[in-house]
């Protein structure tokens, strides 16, 4: 990442700090400060609407019930590219904001290795080497990366439609499709892995934060660094309290 996009994270980071606050209380960790709350449902905003605008021109039929939520069907296929616009722009934001903690590393090989168990809730707690955000998250982070580029080079073919041959226009329908139906899929995921599967991750997109036992829960790692506590006795001593 250049230091003129870190530079202007870091600014952005301090700016927003002025018009929002994060209250960290005893217990407590910060995880997601108020620019990147703004970033995370700003993306979320724009994906929705592209998805249900998309929806809408792909099959005006199946789902003429959502043309009305933008004022009829010439207006859904009109505002759609203009919804995938500025869903890329926030999400290019996004990008520079989660770059460094997105990076893959070693310790992400063997997370994958372990996935099955993850998802089947095998596991109680994360291991000790699972930083910030785990090998799942960044998976999810670079495919919409990688999506958001489709969207625009197909989405940019579509729109303006004369410029190239009727081929290239015709692939880029199947493109963009392909893409949306991929992006779909791991939204569904997303959702429920922030809500029902990890109780207590939610709420770090609305207030900022996160208790100590969620942090030491699913991302060991992360804990020790902002801490500088040792995560597996801080773990045992928890489990202990709650015997008690
Ligand atoms: C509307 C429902 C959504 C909910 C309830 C939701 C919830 C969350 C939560 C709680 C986190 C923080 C996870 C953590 O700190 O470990 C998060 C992170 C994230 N969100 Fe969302 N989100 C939603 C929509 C979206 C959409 C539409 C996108 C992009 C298309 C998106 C992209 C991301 C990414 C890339 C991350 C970081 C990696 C990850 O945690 O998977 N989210 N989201």
């Amino acid at each position: 990442m250049s230091t003129t996009a870190k530079k202007f994270d870091e600014s952005a980071r301090g700016e927003f700090a002025r018009f929002g606050t994060t209250r960290v209380h005893p217990g407590e960790l910060l995880r997601h400060p108020v620019y990147t709350r703004f970033l995370h449902w700003s993306v979320a905003i724009f994906f929705i609407l592209s998805l249900l605008s998309g929806f809408a021109i792909y099959s005006p039929w199946l789902f003429r019930w959502i043309t009305p939520l933008f004022g009829g069907g010439p207006r859904t296929r009109a505002l759609h590219p203009w919804f995938g616009l500025l869903f890329d722009v926030f999400f290019l934001f996004q990008f520079i904001n989660w770059f460094a903690p997105m990076a893959w590393v070693e310790s992400d090989r063997r997370w994958m290795k372990r996935m099955r168990q993850y998802v089947t809730n095998d596991v109680r707690r994360e291991p000790e080497d699972v930083g910030f955000f785990n090998a799942g998250q960044k998976i999810y982070f670079w495919l919409i990366l990688v999506s958001a580029i489709l969207f625009l080079i197909t989405g940019l073919l579509m729109w303006f439609d004369d410029v190239v041959g009727r081929w290239i226009v015709a692939v880029s329908y199947v493109i963009h499709d392909l893409a949306a139906l991929l992006m779909l899929a791991g939204f569904i995921i997303h959702i429920y892995e922030g809500t029902a599967h990890q109780p207590g991750t939610f709420r770090s997109m609305m207030d900022g934060t996160v208790t100590e036992r969620w942090a030491l829960t699913h991302h060991p790692a992360w804990f020790r660094a902002v801490t500088g506590r040792d995560s597996r006795e801080a773990y045992e001593r928890e489990k202990r309290q709650e015997e008690r």
